[in-house]
């Protein structure tokens, strides 16, 4: 049965651990949700895997739609999540126009990254038959205004602000928190603060859902590999095998592990 909101609302119930994984192309997208992947998210990151940029900035709203077209023509049943990108919802307007065009493409839900000024963004978008996934923390798309990516959330009064934030955008409507980048701790108190899924990357176990780039999951990270990231490939047959052991793995809370995690 194809997963939906409802059923990821459904697992943080019942504490159950679901997972993620981003896809660009409809082979990846038809492998990931075919061994059993909840979520897949065309991120803005293929600005920097897939075309070589050092940020996510020169991701056009073009090649968001290319792509996403691409991922749901190979999608088996997963819920799509499509990345806005870098300033594709500096208006409302913008955001209500560019947020379609994903959908039309197939997306079930967007992403944008931001704290509590995408409040009444994220409203009309709600109101107006989009999903959103509100993405806080390391938002990749403000490493000009944060001066490089760095764990966010480290200070008692930065932890408090991301908390208020997380609870706000629930109000104004989104249906899912991701965090990105933040101290465990802090991680587990917005997941229980808020009660939408929370999916982490590099935000320790307690979220209700995990996240990583396909390509670092399979050993393919150029540069320095983040210490989020764990190499599925090393211990598999296959791609497919990886994949699968990477659902187990997050729906099991063994990954991540310990040395995934920022604790403070
Ligand atoms: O673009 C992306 O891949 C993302 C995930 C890392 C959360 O936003
Ligand atoms: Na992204």
């Amino acid at each position: 049965m194809a997963v939906t909101i409802n059923t990821l609302r459904e697992y943080k119930q019942k504490g159950e651990a679901f997972s993620a994984l981003t896809s660009y192309d409809s082979t990846f997208a038809q492998m990931v949700s075919e061994s059993g992947v909840d979520v897949i998210l065309i991120g803005d990151s293929l600005g920097m895997v897939l075309q070589g940029h050092d940020s996510t900035l020169p991701v056009t709203m073009e090649q968001m739609v290319y792509h996403t077209d691409c991922v749901a023509r190979g999608n088996r049943g997963s819920l799509i999540m499509a990345d806005m990108p870098f300033m594709s919802y500096g208006t409302i307007d913008a955001a209500l126009d560019n947020a379609a065009e994903l959908m039309r493409a197939g997306a079930h839900m967007v992403k944008l990254e931001g704290t509590d000024w995408m409040k009444d963004t994220i409203t009309a978008l709600s109101e107006r038959a989009v999903p959103v996934c509100a993405h806080l923390g390391l938002t990749p798309q403000f490493v000009n205004k944060f001066g490089g990516y760095k764990v966010q959330g480290r200070d008692e009064q930065t932890a408090q602000k991301m908390i208020e934030h997380a609870c706000e955008l629930e109000a104004a409507g989104a249906d899912i928190i991701l965090l990105e980048c933040v101290p465990a701790p802090l991680a587990a108190r917005i997941t229980q603060a808020v009660k939408a899924p929370v999916i982490g990357i590099g935000a320790g176990a307690e979220t209700d859902g995990q996240i990583l780039v396909v390509h670092d999951m399979l050993g393919m990270t150029t540069g320095r590999v983040p210490r989020f990231v764990k190499n599925f490939l090393a211990e598999a047959d296959s791609v497919q095998d990886a994949i699968a052991a990477y659902a187990k793995a997050v729906g099991e809370r063994t990954f991540p592990a310990e040395e995934h995690t920022f604790k403070a």
